[in-house]
């Protein structure tokens, strides 16, 4: 990898970012905010005396050379509410991936500035215009929740500022709301969801009931779901929306999908709202008699633990699964425990791969974040070998194309995993409706 650069910047490539970063370093020291964090020690962005002033020897037509400006990412991720450790997975994982690059990239040293982007899009904009107005951040990365996604789109869309979005997989933005200014590093909620509702019907049962939470995400389920799942001869008999963020007791919703007597259950959960669903489950005596199905952040590794033997036997799509049996999967998972104690996940991958992603960006542009049109060729052009596999972006959808695979959560030496059951081929968002 080619990621170690000096932090030395000529003359011209300093003035160029100067251009754009000429009120944060006005602000030097004083730049605020929770959060905010170097990732290596970065040097001050002074400027060096010339030559001349400190010898005799008159001064070569060298170029004076200044130390760079830090790149400021704007990271927006939630750090409480329902979706907080999906908020600190993806942070671990960018932020291993920036210490492996030397916490440099295009020759600036990488400085991270945390909002907490919570649940409520309202209050998640207004931290985003902190990010840019006031700390001046090059680029804003994270969303976790779809609504939020939603919420910041135009915000981001008239400022003409990338927002690279590293989880929210609401279909619009790769579709009739897409914006050359959001690009996504993980996923629209169609990916994971379309080729299980084929499964679904050919190889479960043709009888399904959804269950999702009030809000865009869930929405974006039933949809793809519900299009290959009646494609291949499936019917939904029912679907359920509970309420989002928190569902409350969630035992009338599960007794109602019981009592409709389906041939599967159908759900979309994460964080802590997918510990609740799962448990209540187990509780009310459902595990193991009504098949379960979901979109694969149910019962993915962050979650499992919690979840407990009620999980064991669901069947999920997702675009990674810790046992993907990859060298690059081998390498990141052995070395996220060791950083965390804790299994990887796909939250943490996907952090990850966001981290590697920025840093081939910047270093693309040779550190010049000054044209935002230039930055989106970067990071459009961009494929590297992954832990979910090859990682490389769709230019129509603005999302990676990437497989999807079937897992099955089991029982592996004492402790709950999804196993690989089978490939379900590379996914691509159609980039319109068409297919739910
Ligand atoms: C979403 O809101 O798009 C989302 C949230 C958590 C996991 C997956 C998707």
């Amino acid at each position: 990898m080619t990621h170690r650069k000096a932090t030395i910047f000529t003359r011209r490539q300093f003035l160029r970012t100067l251009g754009v970063t000429a009120g944060a370093l006005a602000a030097g020291p004083a730049l605020s905010a929770c959060g905010a964090t170097a990732l290596t020690a970065a040097p001050a962005a002074t400027a060096v005396p010339p030559t001349a002033a400190l010898t005799s020897v008159p001064a070569p037509t060298a170029v004076p050379t200044v130390a760079a400006p830090s790149l400021k990412i704007g990271v927006l991720l939630p750090y409480t509410d329902i979706y907080a450790a999906l908020g600190e997975n993806i942070t671990a994982g960018m932020e291993m991936y920036f210490e492996e690059a030397g916490g440099v990239a295009g020759g600036r040293t990488i400085k991270v500035i945390k909002e907490d982007e919570g649940t409520a899009p309202d209050k998640a904009l207004e931290k985003a215009r902190k990010l840019v107005e006031q700390d001046e951040v090059d680029f804003v990365t994270g969303i976790v929740s779809s609504g939020v996604l939603a919420g910041v789109r135009d915000y981001f869309d008239s400022n003409k500022k990338l927002l690279i979005c590293s989880n929210a997989g609401a279909n619009a933005l790769s579709r009739g709301a897409k914006t050359p200014y959001i690009w996504r590093t993980s996923f629209t909620n169609w990916q994971p969801n379309w080729p299980v509702g084929t499964w679904a019907a050919e190889n479960v049962g043709k009888k399904a009931y959804i269950s999702v939470p009030d809000y865009g995400a869930g929405a974006n389920t039933i949809t793809a779901f519900q299009n290959s799942f009646e494609a291949a001869g499936g019917t939904i008999i029912g679907v359920q929306k509970t309420p989002f963020p928190n569902m409350g007791d969630p035992a009338p919703f599960i007794t109602e999908l019981a009592a409709a007597n389906p041939e599967l259950v159908y759900c979309f959960y994460s964080g802590g709202a997918a510990v609740t669903f799962m448990k209540a489950w187990g509780e009310l005596g459902l595990a193991g008699q009504i098949p379960l199905m979901s979109s694969g952040f149910m019962v993915e590794e962050d979650v499992l633990p919690a979840e407990g033997d009620a999980a064991l036997g669901v069947r999920s799509g997702l675009h990674w699964a810790l046992s993907l049996d990859n060298a690059d999967n081998a390498k990141f998972t052995e070395a996220y425990k060791a950083r965390t104690g804790k299994d990887a996940n796909v939250f943490a991958v996907q952090g990850y791969d966001t981290g590697r992603a920025i840093v081939e960006m910047i270093n693309a542009v040779e550190g010049d974040t000054s044209d935002v049109d230039a930055l989106i060729d970067a990071l459009g052009g961009i494929s590297f070998p992954s832990p979910r596999g090859t990682f490389a972006l769709d230019a129509n959808s603005q999302a990676p194309k990437q497989h999807i695979y079937l897992r099955e959560v089991q029982n592996v030496g004492g402790a709950l995993h999804n196993v690989v059951i089978e490939d379900l081929g590379e996914i691509v968002d159609p980039g319109d409706d068409s297919k739910g």
